[in-house]
């Protein structure tokens, strides 16, 4: 991944001796292009950038500027002062330029607080390099919602005018809601109602998966008929289906309220976790839900994430996204869309569904092996611009040559979004590491030799 050394702590964080005429081109001069860095965040606290102008210092303007950044316990890194360039009064009026430290959750109100007693207050920090997850407990901030699908909200929802149905899902907001990392799925009972709605579903579909879906979802749906309870008389539970992902390709699932911000659910992919619904559609509506329920996660995603290959490609995805800006993460989340949710792939010889999208969705599923739709071949730089359709069929999919192919592909495209550090993923602490130190990367690659040492060793011994 692209390093970009003007992002090095420490450089250039200073007021530069030339500055031109106004604070904006004096402070865009100190900054660099990346120097207010996000992932300086350890253990919950955030690295801000500051600067902000004192009126008439001398009447006390800095102690009480010092007392706010006092109570908020702040640790100052690097302070600087010059005469404020804009002043038409006295020697007294300063622009301040700080780098401090300080708790994730009190940097807005630090910086509130800032604004009461200086003028001219600016941060820089969340349009560099946005927040994300390092550890995989962080993903307990990672549940922002899009709304817009949710029955309370939506006029066209299904369950819109059904008061019982949203009661049932406001339960399962909670249990989404209060759930932490590391706390035992929630086992919920479903009743016979929702049980016969994931029967239709279940019915139906699987009644076209030989035909139409590819060899690795047909393998792993087998298993989980064998080992994981999937049958069309009950609907598996969260707790059995993690488990068994768990076994074989490490990733799990984790209760969602509904649709997440394409931030954090990608965020939660880096870690091998699939952020799941656990409600189910309505039951006037079983072939169609406006929103992901049980059975897009079960049918859709859960067979294709116990394939290796797959899983592989998912969490890079989910790596890609961290720490990228805006405009990438819309990039990244149409290639998922593209793939995860509706992508097809060759497969001896026939075009076969591997998209989530595809296989929980008995009407489209059919139209995109119809030769109705148009094909394009898989290609990253081209799909993560593709226009997409979220409210009827996709009129375009794209072709994965085969998964290898197609995780290489996507690797390539991960290299080129600019982000001033390359992380690395511990798969021993399920954390991300930023490689930003020569110490670093010589311990994660030391690391690698010795798994590599220990393969050439056993290749010895079999050939
Ligand atoms: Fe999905």
């Amino acid at each position: 991944m692209k390093t970009d050394t003007s992002g090095v702590p420490g450089r250039g964080l200073s007021f530069s001796e030339d500055a031109g005429p106004t604070k904006e081109t004096a402070l865009t001069k100190s900054l660099g292009k990346w120097d207010s860095l996000v992932w300086e965040e350890e253990e919950g606290r955030a690295t801000l950038i500051l600067t902000f102008t004192l009126w008439n210092v001398k009447k006390a303007g800095f102690s009480k500027a010092a007392k706010i950044f006092e109570a908020f316990e702040t640790k100052i890194h690097h302070l600087e002062s010059r005469q404020a360039k804009t002043s038409t009064n006295t020697v007294d009026d300063l622009e301040f330029f700080v780098k401090c430290e300080v708790h994730n959750s009190d940097a807005s109100a630090l910086i509130n607080s800032l604004k009461r007693v200086a003028e001219d207050v600016k941060a820089h920090r969340e349009d560099k390099v946005p927040w994300f997850p390092k550890k995989i407990r962080d993903l307990d901030k990672c549940h922002h919602l899009i709304t817009k699908y949710e029955p309370d909200l939506d006029h066209g929802h299904p369950g819109y005018t059904d008061p019982e149905y949203r009661k049932r899902r406001a339960f399962f907001t909670d249990l989404a809601f209060s759930y932490r990392e590391g706390d035992p799925l929630p086992r919920v009972e479903y009743s016979a109602q929702e049980t016969a709605t994931w029967r239709e579903v279940y019915r139906k579909l699987s009644s076209l998966y030989p035909t139409h879906a590819c060899k690795q979802y047909l393998d792993a749906f087998q298993q989980l008929e064998k080992y994981c309870g999937y049958q069309e008389d009950s609907i598996p539970q969260l707790q059995d289906v993690s488990r068994f992902l768990k076994e074989r390709t490490g990733f799990q699932l984790r209760p969602a309220a509904g649709l997440l911000s394409s931030r954090d659910f990608l965020a939660s992919l880096a870690f091998r976790v699939f952020q799941s619904t656990q409600y189910i559609r309505h039951s006037s509506s079983p072939m169609h839900s406006p929103e992901p329920d049980c059975c897009h996660e079960l049918l859709g995603h859960v067979p294709m994430l116990a394939d290796k290959e797959f899983a592989q490609f998912s969490q890079d995805i989910g790596l890609a996204s961290l720490g990228s800006l805006d405009a990438d993460i819309e990039k990244l989340s149409t290639l998922y869309w593209f793939t995860i949710e509706f992508g097809l792939c060759k497969q001896n010889g026939s075009i076969k569904a591997y998209g989530a999208g595809l296989l929980s969705s008995y009407g489209e599923l059919k139209f995109a092996l119809s030769n109705k739709p148009e094909y394009k071949p898989f290609d990253p730089e081209v799909t993560a611009v593709h226009p997409y359709q979220d409210q009827t069929f996709q009129p375009v999919y794209f072709i994965a040559e085969n998964f290898e192919d197609a995780k290489a592909k996507l690797q390539s495209y991960a290299l080129k979004i600019q982000k001033p550090f390359t992380l690395h993923y511990d798969p021993f602490t399920c954390s991300i590491e930023v490689l930003n130190t020569p110490q670093k990367v010589k311990t994660t690659l030391k690391q690698m030799k010795e798994d590599l040492k220990n393969l050439c060793f056993a290749l010895e011994n079999i050939s």
